[in-house]
Parts: C-alpha cells; sequence; structure tokens
C-alpha cells in the first residue's frame, strides 16, 4: 500500500463552515484556533470523507449547517501520481453519494482513491466507555483495513444473522416451521467461525504494540486487550452444535441470541476493566495509545502509514510526552493535529499551521494557509 495523501480539503455547508478550503501538509499539518472556530468540525469533515461516515455522530442531519440543505466534503488524494477527487454528498432525506471523479461508486469503491485513517476525537471515547457494538464495529473495520480479503466478513455476517432472525420471527407467528431455521443455522455457523477468526486474530496482533503505546505515552500499569468471545467452538460443526443448544431461547426472544454479534473487546488496565474503574485520563491514553498501536499493526501489514488525525490531545498530556508524541508522527506519514496553544507544539520541527476562525456574529468560516509560518 502506498500512502495515498490528501491534498486539498474543500467543505461546503458543512457544520459551522459555510464554505472553506485548506491544503494539507505531506507530513503534519496542526490546526490550530480558539474552542468553537470549528477544528473538530474540519478533522471530523476529513474522517467523513476517508471513512464514509462521521465519527461524532451517527445522524447525518448534524453535520448540515444550519439553514443550509445539504453539505459535502471534497478532498484531492494522491498516490503514485495519480489524482483522485473523492466526495461525500449528504442531502437529509436522500442516500449519503459518495463520489469519485465526479462518478458515483458504492463506498468500497472508493477505498483505493482515499487514506486509511486513525482518527482521535474526545467523542471516540464511546469506544472505551460505551456498548459493545461500538468496539465490534471498530474492530471489524481494524480487521477490512489489515487483511482487505477479510472486508466482507462483518456484512456476511449481519446479513446471514438478519434472515436467521426475521426466520425465528416467522416460526414464532406460525407462518414456518422449525426445520426451516436449518439452512440458516449453518449458514450463520459458516459466517460466525470466519468472523470471529479475523477478530481474534486482529486482537493478538493489536496487543502487544498496545502495550508497548501505552506505555510510551504514559499510562502507568499495564494495559491489555482481549477478544471476550461467547463461544468457544472450533469450527463451524461445533458452533451448529451450540447454536441449536441456544435455539429454544431464540424462538421464545424472537431474535438470535447467541453469536459473535453479542461478542465484545475488553481493555484490562491493571487487570481490571477500563471501561468501568478507568480514570478519564487513562481512559484517553488508552484510546490514544490503542490508535496509535493500529497504526504500527496497519504500517506493518499494509506497508505504508495511514492518516493521523488527533484532535486536542495535548491538553492532557505533559510537556515530554507531547514531544514525544510529535516525534512519533515526525517523518511517518500525513497527520492532522489540532491545537488550542500554539505552545503545545512549540520547538516541533516543520509542522505546517493552519489557522481556524469563526467570526462571531457569523457561522461561516475561513481557512487561512499559513503553511509558510512556523510553530516556535
Ligand atoms: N450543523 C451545524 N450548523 C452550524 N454550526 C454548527 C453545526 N454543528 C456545529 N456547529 C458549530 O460549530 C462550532 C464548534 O465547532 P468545533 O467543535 O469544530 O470547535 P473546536 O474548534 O473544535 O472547539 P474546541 O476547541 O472547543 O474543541 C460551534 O460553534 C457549533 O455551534
Ligand atoms: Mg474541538
Amino acid at each position: 500500500m502506498a500512502d495515498v495523501l490528501i491534498e486539498r480539503v474543500k467543505l461546503c455547508d458543512y457544520r459551522s463552515y459555510e464554505r472553506a478550503e485548506c491544503s494539507l501538509a505531506p507530513g503534519t499539518t496542526v490546526l490550530y484556533g480558539a474552542n468553537g472556530s470549528g477544528k473538530t468540525n474540519l478533522l471530523e469533515a476529513i474522517g467523513l470523507a476517508c471513512t464514509g461516515r462521521s465519527a461524532r455522530t451517527r445522524d447525518d442531519r448534524e453535520l448540515v449547517r444550519a439553514g443550509a440543505k445539504m453539505a459535502s466534503v471534497t478532498m484531492t488524494t494522491s498516490a503514485f501520481g495519480v489524482t483522485n477527487k473523492v466526495s461525500v454528498t449528504i442531502a437529509p432525506g436522500s442516500r449519503k453519494e459518495v463520489r469519485v471523479n465526479g462518478a458515483p461508486v458504492e463506498q468500497v469503491q472508493a477505498l483505493e482513491a482515499r487514506p486509511l485513517v486513525c482518527l482521535f476525537i474526545p467523542d471516540r471515547l464511546a469506544l472505551i466507555r460505551g456498548a459493545p457494538s461500538g468496539r465490534r464495529a471498530h474492530l471489524d473495520a481494524l480487521v477490512g483495513a489489515v487483511w482487505p480479503s477479510r472486508r466482507t466478513d462483518r456484512g456476511a455476517y449481519a446479513r446471514a444473522l438478519g434472515q436467521r432472525n426475521a426466520l425465528l420471527a416467522s416460526i414464532r407467528a406460525g407462518r414456518a416451521g422449525r426445520h426451516t431455521l436449518e439452512a440458516w443455522n449453518h449458514e450463520l455457523a459458516t459466517h460466525a467461525i470466519t468472523l470471529r477468526a479475523g477478530r481474534m486474530e486482529a486482537t493478538e496482533t493489536l496487543a502487544p504494540p498496545l502495550a508497548q503505546r501505552a506505555k510510551e505515552l504514559g499510562l502507568d500499569g499495564r494495559l491489555e486487550v482481549r477478544y471476550r468471545a461467547r463461544s468457544a467452538a472450533e469450527d463451524a460443526v461445533a458452533f451448529l452444535a451450540e447454536l441449536s443448544e441456544h435455539t429454544d431461547r431464540d424462538l421464545e426472544r424472537g431474535f438470535s441470541t447467541y453469536g459473535p454479534h453479542r461478542d465484545d473487546l475488553v481493555l484490562r488496565h491493571e487487570g481490571r476493566d477500563l471501561r468501568k474503574y478507568g480514570s478519564q485520563g487513562q481512559q484517553r491514553l488508552a484510546l490514544l495509545a490503542l490508535l496509535f498501536a493500529e497504526r504500527d499493526v496497519l504500517t506493518d501489514t499494509r506497508g505504508g502509514f495511514p492518516l493521523m488525525l488527533l484532535d486536542d490531545v495535548f491538553s492532557e498530556l505533559d510537556r515530554t510526552r507531547r514531544g514525544l508524541l510529535l516525534d512519533e508522527l515526525a517523518g511517518r506519514g500525513q497527520s492532522v493535529i489540532t491545537t488550542t496553544d500554539l505552545e503545545h507544539v512549540a520547538g516541533f520541527a516543520d509542522p505546517t499551521l493552519l489557522s481556524v476562525q469563526i467570526p462571531r456574529d457569523v457561522i461561516s468560516a475561513t481557512l487561512a494557509d499559513e503553511a509558510s509560518e512556523r510553530a516556535a
């Protein structure tokens, strides 16, 4: 994988931005501005263009500037000297549209034209603190990024699960016989084993760099990650047997109660569940460590650096650790980081600075390219 670089980003009616355009450095771009000036909005928009979804909200309507009808983010990317224009358009009431060089595409087809991304924004703490579904989705996305051939595993399992659930409902309603479940049990079992295998392998690959990154970032104590699977079945046949033990309960409840859609990715700090017992600072550091560990894994397996989008990571780090983090970014692909305080990047080798300003009385913004400015 060559590094896909983002050259320019253009926003139209995206959150606080009416129109804004900026270019990103091939290395680190520092986005600085006061509170509320639109730093997170811009980072979120870049993330949206890269992944097809917002890391902050599931409700795309929030992304459209108040009073506007639709929002769009367009980025110009380049890899191997080939330039592409990827755009995402959101118009509430219509399907989100992804285009590459003007032609509508399914999101997966746009993948070659956009970088892999590791994104930290404070809202993503939900990944540590929130429900298991968020962690499963994140892990599945990582599996797909690390091993592209496994990208469809999650969808294949979800489809089998949906069909089986529909059938359970029909059986409960007396419209189908219990024996009709068999075909879908088989389908579900096959996909369950595949999905779980990918998740477990990714978790095992992630564990050593995660422990290492956490230590470097200053998280005292051991950080471990483990995939908690309900089933210990070694193969589809064994899973099928487990599934049949749960069938009575499934029929009672009306949905599939057993399988990898109930698994979890558990982070333990000093032997305790970080989700339940970790302090806010510990959870933040763990999330940051997780993202850097994912970058390590992606770099090892794909042979290029993913784009790092880091929002508001400096405020809780001391000076030494800020320096460490900046050193970690320098010379290792493209990154965008935000700060309210230029002091935080003072002394950093050679970032490109971009200021973000929102006039107080209007909700619109201008981005000034200040590539020549220096942090010091
Ligand atoms: N859909 C929207 N329409 C108009 N304005 C919006 C929309 N969504 C968010 N905003 C505005 O965007 C601004 C917040 O921007 P953002 O979160 O990017 O700030 P920030 O620079 O990251 O601030 P901080 O340093 O406090 O994190 C707020 O003024 C908010 O009202
Ligand atoms: Mg912010």
